[in-house]
């Protein structure tokens, strides 16, 4: 069997988490990139027997090629707005890096999240924070089962990784998209009008046979731009909820098919789902392998 020569970050598979936080950050000096990636790389993560703490860290693109120009992969950050038909936009709010908490309660994130903003904090400031918790074991806030065609944890890998050999092997690119859901217009719907905007069944998620062309698995079937693997949460309070799309892929171009093909601009048809949900905020990482990101430790520059 080939050794991966670039181990991927753990959290990143690490399915079962009860707790998020995700954590967005910008630089408060722009040529301080170097110090951030350093600091960044010398977060630990608690490793205890009663509730360790995953942490995945990420950089906008351009910033980790300034750091390590010799292992920075093709990718780009959402620096413009993505502007569909019917004048629909996924806005871009590109910031400097990320932190995806993950762990058994909130209690343990919530300490480990406040420690990583104060050792961070000389050198960048909190931009964005989310707070996510599962519903009912595995549905998003449509009630509908999330995840169903996402590659097994033993495929997941060749589909998230950057291969060996290329720039930035072992690492991964990251879609972080927070989406707002109009809880009232899709409860306004029926169950079977869902399943049209879904394409699959509600109760167990079975693919329907004659899925409209504007379903959301249309928009954004695997077959035609290739695999990624989500792990979406809820997010919110009980009034303002919606979901945090989390995508990963070992190519930056499947993710931004999707993006394209559900905003309109394939061919002119958009998701259905995006007239009940709406993209707040949307940014690219890079997530490097632990490898490349143990490397940058005490090494400013
Ligand atoms: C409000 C935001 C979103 C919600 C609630 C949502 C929900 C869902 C649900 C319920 C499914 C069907 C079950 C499954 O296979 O997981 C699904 C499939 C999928 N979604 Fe989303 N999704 C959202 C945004 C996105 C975005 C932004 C992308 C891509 C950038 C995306 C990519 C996919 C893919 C690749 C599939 C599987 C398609 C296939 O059958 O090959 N989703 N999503």
């Amino acid at each position: 069997m080939m050794r991966r020569v670039g181990t991927p970050q753990s959290g990143i598979l690490a399915l079962g988490t009860a707790s998020h936080a995700y954590l967005e950050f910008d630089l408060r000096d722009a040529g301080a990139g170097p110090e951030l990636v350093s600091a960044v790389a010398g977060l630990r993560e608690p490793r205890t027997t009663m509730g360790g703490v995953n942490l995945v860290a990420g950089f906008r693109p351009a910033l980790w090629r300034f750091v390590v120009p010799d292992d920075a992969p093709n990718a780009e950050g959402f620096d413009r707005d993505l502007v569909g038909t019917d004048g629909f936009v996924m806005p871009a709010t590109q910031h400097d890096a990320v932190l995806w908490l993950s762990g058994s309660a909130y209690d343990v994130i919530f300490d480990t999240a406040r420690g990583a903003i104060g050792e961070l904090g000389r050198f960048a400031s909190v931009a964005e924070d989310t707070s996510s918790w599962p519903y009912r074991h595995d549905l998003d806030l449509t009630a509908f089962i999330d995840g169903t065609e996402n590659p097994t944890l033993i495929d997941a890998p060749d589909s998230v990784l950057i291969p060996d050999g290329r720039p930035g092997a072992g690492g991964t690119i990251l879609l972080l998209q927070k989406w707002s859901h109009d809880a009232a217009a899709w409860e306004a719907l029926s169950a079977e009008q869902q399943e049209h905007v879904i394409g699959r069944t509600k109760r167990d998620s079975v693919e329907l046979e004659d899925r409209p062309a504007d379903s959301h698995v249309v928009r954004t079937d695997q077959e035609r731009f290739g695999k990624i693997f989500r792990r979406n949460m809820p997010y919110g309070s009980v009034t303002d909820h919606g979901t945090m799309f989390v995508g990963f892929s070992a190519e930056q171009g499947r993710l931004t098919s999707m993006l394209e093909s559900m905003a309109g601009l394939k061919d002119g048809v958009r998701d259905a789902l995006t007239l009940y949900t709406k993209p707040l905020t949307g940014a690219y990482y890079f997530v490097p392998s632990r490898n490349a990101l143990r490397a940058r430790i005490g090494s400013p520059v």
